[in-house]
């Protein structure tokens, strides 16, 4: 078989960036289209330092209809990921109609340009946060979606228009059918082993592990911890962190997923990346202490709105369908934290 060519919108990000050396690894060959909106062009000049390869980079809006026409022309991608899109919960709430338009708005373009383009394989960053209210904690991928801020709801909205697509060429028999993982993430962490590349977020960090990693290097004084009264054993908050590598893994074995038999009369299916364990905030604040050495400063705050007490993934379906399933542990995903961290105390710079 010659080599697929992957196109990766949003490959300068950070799980972007690790997508792109796990591919260069595995031996595709890589076209980046990201606009630098959350990220710099260092990321993907480390990418190629790790893997000693080169990727192809433009440096263009998903949006911009002529140009991604002229990237897919060009390039003739089999296959793309796509990461792009913007992710601050709260922001979202601010400015919602920014999150629609790149966000929903965004993959109307691209799976525009990819019909006229005849490339019909997509994997696509979905979350956990499309799911509704339920009474379990560990979700399963049939539960009832129900996003309760704007971020969620594009991406909920994003799931229904590939959905639609998938069921209008099975309507339509049509030769070359959509194949469609979207891939929904529980809660992303980590770095590559290197310390090269990792999570560089803007200003203060929204989410929990980049900030104790920036009280842990001294950057930031403390750490407030959300709520320590919800109906967990230690009262805080738990999550099913997953270490980013293992997250990307999960994409490349999407890909061979879509070029198997599951997919042959073209699907739209998803799938729950997460490891199907949950850890409490203080649970990850005692393991960074632990394998650090460091001590975390924190003070007990209020809950945070929209915050749910306990939220893990039924993993099952990944891994019958895509023979997929997380191999590092809770301490390799903060010794790859600390690394990148103490290696880039101001991040890409
Ligand atoms: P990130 O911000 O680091 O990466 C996203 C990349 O997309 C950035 O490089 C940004 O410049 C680019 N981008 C944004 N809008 C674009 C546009 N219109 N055109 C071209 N490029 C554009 O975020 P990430 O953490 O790597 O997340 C990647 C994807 O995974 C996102 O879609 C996000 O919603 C999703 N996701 C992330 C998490 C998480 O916790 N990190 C959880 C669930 C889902
Ligand atoms: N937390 C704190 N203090 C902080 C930050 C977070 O106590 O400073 C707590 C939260 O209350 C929560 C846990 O740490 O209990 C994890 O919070 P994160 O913000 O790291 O992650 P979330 O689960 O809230 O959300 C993340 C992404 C969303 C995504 C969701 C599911 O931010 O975009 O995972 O994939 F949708």
């Amino acid at each position: 078989m010659t080599k697929q060519k992957v196109l990766v919108t949003g490959g300068a990000g950070y799980i972007g960036s690790h997508a792109c050396v796990e591919l260069l690894e595995a031996g595709f060959e890589v076209v980046v289209v990201d606009n630098l909106s959350n990220s710099k062009p260092e990321s993907l000049a480390r990418v190629q330092k790790i893997t000693g390869k080169t990727l192809s980079f433009y440096q263009t809006d998903i949006r911009d209809h002529a140009a991604l026409t002229d990237i897919f022309a060009k390039e003739a991608p089999d296959t793309v990921i796509h990461f792009a899109g913007l992710k601050a919960v709260g922001e979202s709430c601010e400015q919602p109609l920014l999150y629609y338009h790149n966000n929903v708005y965004g993959t109307l373009v691209l799976v525009e340009v990819m019909t006229a383009a005849n490339v019909k394989q997509l994997v696509f960053s979905s979350s956990a946060t499309v799911y509704g209210e339920s009474s379990s904690p560990q979700y399963s991928e049939h539960f009832p979606l129900g996003a309760i801020n704007p971020y969620g709801r594009s991406k909920a909205m994003i799931e229904d228009i590939l959905r639609d697509l998938s069921a209008a060429d099975h309507k339509n028999q049509v030769q070359n059918p959509w194949k469609i993982a979207l891939l929904r993430y529980f809660n992303p962490i980590g770095a590559h082993s290197s310390g090269l590349i990792g999570e560089d977020p803007n200003g203060i960090p929204n989410n929990l592990m980049p900030y104790i990693a920036q009280v842990a290097i001294g950057k930031l004084s403390q750490l407030s911890v959300f709520g320590d009264d919800y109906p967990t054993p230690d009262g805080t908050g738990i999550r099913d962190y997953i270490h980013v590598v293992d997250l990307v893994k999960g994409h490349l074995k999407a890909i061979t997923a879509l070029n198997g038999d599951k997919f042959k009369d073209g699907a739209c299916n998803a799938y729950n990346l997460g490891a199907g364990r949950g850890y409490s905030v203080l649970e990850m604040v005692h393991a960074f202490e632990r394998v650090t050495g460091k001590t975390i400063n924190y003070k007990i705050s209020p809950r945070r709105a929209g915050d749910l007490a306990e939220c893990f993934a039924n993993p099952e379906l990944a891994w019958q369908e895509l023979d997929w399933k997380v191999e590092k542990n809770l301490d390799d995903m903060v010794a790859d934290t600390w690394h990148w961290q103490t290696l880039n105390p101001m991040g890409y710079v």
